[in-house]
């Protein structure tokens, strides 16, 4: 892992001014494949290889639209399953995300994160080929509007619950230097076929040195997952995935997505709509109805509870994933006295008083995307123990 950082710059190169434009597409090229070359353990395809495993990239295959490309299922020579992510071509912001992904994936290994198979660069061609997940993601299948034909009940649940809180603890707690996922989200929650959940997505992702207490980058990420802290003055930390972990665990066991803007005026948001219901005693009215039959309510609580906890306002009252991990499998008590207001969206205001108060920090203003789609900037600055006390890690 350790030389990742500097894996991530692009060099420039001059050319004649005739056909300027294919120069610099091979240019780019150049430079990415020069990034590329130390990387063990990651298959390069060709474009030909990929054409062929989705039947010429055929609309029937394609089994996703994100924010920088389509996604394909595709079938390798040796039979194996794939999903095929295209970036679309002369994206830059997805240019240095695709090279995030292979440098941050390929040295990592875990039965919670998505398995990144190989990738392609090929004239404009940027793709990365990943394992097919049978079950797909969790935006489209619990979460979806249409109809979903796998039944969500309360052991499916739990195990998603527990197999995401597994592989981001082994990102901030077990792989050096630590990761931080930046978009943890439903979208890139998938599901095998016997529902082991899989992150995926590390194009946002930060590598974070454990002598730093925190680091100042521009806003990348969701909106709707995003920490306070982080969505106001851009200050990183892990417990900024932890942030975005609870409001997971609500959709989980609730059932709907964190923001839903056909729903009546105060009930649109999630967390809130959680933290009111908490207030009043009457968590379980948020346990999803379908899975009522076969719920045990009080543990359902629990993870609510749980999702809470790690939506904190305050960073430090997050606890961190190792202990989350515990509190799902019932091994440590979740103090509810621990438990105050949790970093509501509509809290924003607050805590840009607070930024203005705070000196030393660079900051940078809300994002405003008004979809969901994952959108950042990819301007970072790296902080030292010295240099605020904001964060809790
Ligand atoms: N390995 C995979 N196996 C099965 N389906 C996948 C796989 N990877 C992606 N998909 C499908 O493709 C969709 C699009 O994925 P993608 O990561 O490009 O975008 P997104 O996560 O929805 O949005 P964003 O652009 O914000 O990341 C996913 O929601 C999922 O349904
Ligand atoms: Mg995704």
């Amino acid at each position: 892992m350790s030389n990742i950082f500097c894996r991530c710059c692009f060099g420039k190169a001059t050319y004649p001014k005739a056909g300027v434009d294919r120069a610099n597409n091979r240019a780019s090229n150049m430079d990415v494949s020069a990034e590329l070359l130390d990387i063990e353990n990651m298959r390069a395809f060709t474009y030909k290889d990929l054409r062929v495993a989705t039947g010429d990239f055929r609309p029937e295959n394609k089994i996703g639209q994100g924010g920088f490309g389509s996604v394909y299922k595709g079938t390798l020579q040796d039979g194996l399953l794939v999903a095929i992510k295209v970036l679309s071509a002369d994206s830059r912001q997805g240019l240095k995300e695709f090279l995030t992904e292979i440098t941050i994936i390929s040295d990592i290994q875990h039965e919670n994160l998505v398995k990144l198979h190989g990738y392609c660069v090929e004239g404009n061609h940027r793709i990365l080929v990943y394992g097919y997940l049978k079950n797909g993601s969790l935006d489209h299948t619990l979460l979806g509007s249409g109809h979903c034909s796998i039944n969500f009940t309360w052991e499916i649940r739990r195990k998603i619950c527990i197999g995401v809180a597994k592989g981001l603890a082994y990102l901030h707690e077990e792989v050096q230097p630590h990761i931080i996922h930046r978009d943890i989200k439903a979208s890139n929650i998938l599901l095998d076929e016997d529902f082991t959940p899989k992150i995926s997505d590390f194009g946002l992702a930060k590598l974070f040195p454990a002598h730093l207490t925190h680091i100042s980058t521009r806003i990348a990420g969701t909106q709707g997952y995003l920490a306070p802290e982080y969505a106001i003055r851009g200050q990183l930390t892990r417990k900024a995935d932890i942030y975005s972990f609870g409001v997971l665990v609500l959709e989980i066991v609730a059932g709907r997505p964190n923001q839903n803007r056909l729903l009546p005026v105060g009930e649109q948001y999630l967390l809130e709509r959680v933290w009111l219901e908490y207030k009043e005693g009457e968590l379980e009215r948020m346990v999803d109805a379908s899975v009522i039959e076969d719920v045990d309510v009080y543990e359902a609580c629990r993870y609510l509870k749980i999702g809470l906890l790690c939506t904190q306002s305050l960073p430090k009252s997050r606890p961190s994933m190792s202990a989350v991990i515990k509190m799902l499998n019932d091994e440590i008590d979740l103090n509810e006295k621990d438990l105050s207001d949790p970093g509501l969206l509509s809290e924003l205001a607050k805590y840009k008083t607070v930024k203005n108060n705070t000196s030393g920090t660079s900051s940078s203003g809300l994002g405003t995307h008004e979809d969901s789609r994952s959108y950042g900037n990819t301007e970072t600055s790296y902080a030292n123990a010295s240099f605020t006390t904001v964060n809790g890690r």
